[in-house]
């Protein structure tokens, strides 16, 4: 789900015609508040699972205390959102890193900067400056990718087209001109972030570098090619400015995401419960970062 309106929810459907929005009318007719979402998203379920033939899996009340999206109990009578206890019930590995961590990616999603980029509101300078903090990122990542290419378990992770070092240089000269790199500054949450995966990669942690892998390379690869479109129709960029997003040499995209998935379900095959719990930890972690990197620019920005 990528958007939502007083009248209906959008999707972003990919098939084999490739990839396209799709609005659906709320059920329940139009809504005035955001609450009612969620309401109207679980009746376009049971619709869905009612024409599909399949029983619609009860839903949950929230657990007291905890946030609506998390709080919800299994059938069993154990914390379904807890991930661990989910793996241990075989579910892949690649659906409880996504799902134990979709809460934080709609906190990154959300944040008033990266709204405002995807509603057209944000300015160039507001995407350089985004761009700027990738470099920064991106630097650190792809040094701790670096380390550990010769491992084995690394290698269904990653690939030589993944680099994105290069269209970052490409991006900054288009958007700031040659002398760049006197015009960047790493925010402090940038700083902390790198500083992070440095630290992951010292320790030789792999599960624990696949979790900034994972949070980094397969959102560029997912929502990031929708802020790329966004991104370019606003302030009229055709390649140059937005090389970043463009993954064209790795073939199709998602034929690589599932490929990832894949690998992350054999990863999680190898880790017992407590490696499993500190790697989706990390990805939470991660995305953490990217939500502190919108706010510390959302404040440089409002301080400008
Ligand atoms: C405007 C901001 C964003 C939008 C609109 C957006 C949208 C999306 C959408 C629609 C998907 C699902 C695609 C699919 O199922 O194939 C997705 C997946 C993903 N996004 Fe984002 N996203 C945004 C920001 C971010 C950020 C800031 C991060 C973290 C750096 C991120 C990380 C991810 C990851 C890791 C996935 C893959 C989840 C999985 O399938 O396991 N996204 N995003």
């Amino acid at each position: 789900m990528v958007g939502a309106t007083g009248e209906a929810g959008v999707w972003l459907v990919v098939d084999a015609a490739g990839e396209r929005e799709l609005s659906v009318a709320w059920p329940g007719g139009a809504i005035t508040e955001r609450s009612e979402i969620r309401r109207e998203v679980v009746a376009l379920y049971r619709a869905a699972c009612e024409k599909l033939g399949v029983p619609a899996r009860e839903e949950h009340a929230p657990e007291a205390g905890s946030r609506a999206h998390r709080g919800a109990r299994s059938d069993h009578g154990r914390h379904a959102a807890d991930p661990v206890a989910e793996a241990a019930e075989e579910r892949p590995f690649s659906v409880v890193v996504r799902e134990s961590s979709w809460s934080d990616h709609s906190d990154s999603e959300g944040s008033s900067f990266m709204e405002d980029i995807m509603r057209g509101r944000g300015t160039l300078q507001d995407y350089a400056d985004l761009v700027a903090q990738h470099y920064y990122v991106y630097e650190a990542l792809e040094e701790a990718a670096a380390r550990f290419v010769g491992d084995p378990a690394f290698a269904p992770f990653h690939r030589d087209a993944l680099a994105r070092m290069p269209a970052l240089e490409a991006d900054l000269a288009q958007l700031l001109g040659d002398g760049w790199r006197d015009r960047i500054a790493a925010v402090p949450a940038t700083e902390a972030y790198a500083a992070r995966i440095r630290e992951v990669a010292e320790e030789g942690w792999l599960a624990g570098l696949v979790a900034h892998h994972y949070t980094r390379y397969l959102g560029d690869l997912s929502g990031g090619q929708m802020i790329a479109r966004r991104v370019a129709k606003q302030h009229g960029l055709d390649r140059d400015g937005v090389a970043f997003y463009d993954f064209s040499d790795l073939g199709s995209l998602t034929d690589f995401k599932n490929e990832y998935r894949a690998a992350l379900d054999l990863l999680g095959a190898s880790l017992d419960d407590a490696e499993k719990a500190r790697m989706l930890e990390e990805v939470r972690a991660a995305y953490g970062f990217n939500t502190a990197v919108f706010a510390d620019l959302g404040r440089a920005e409002a301080a400008a």
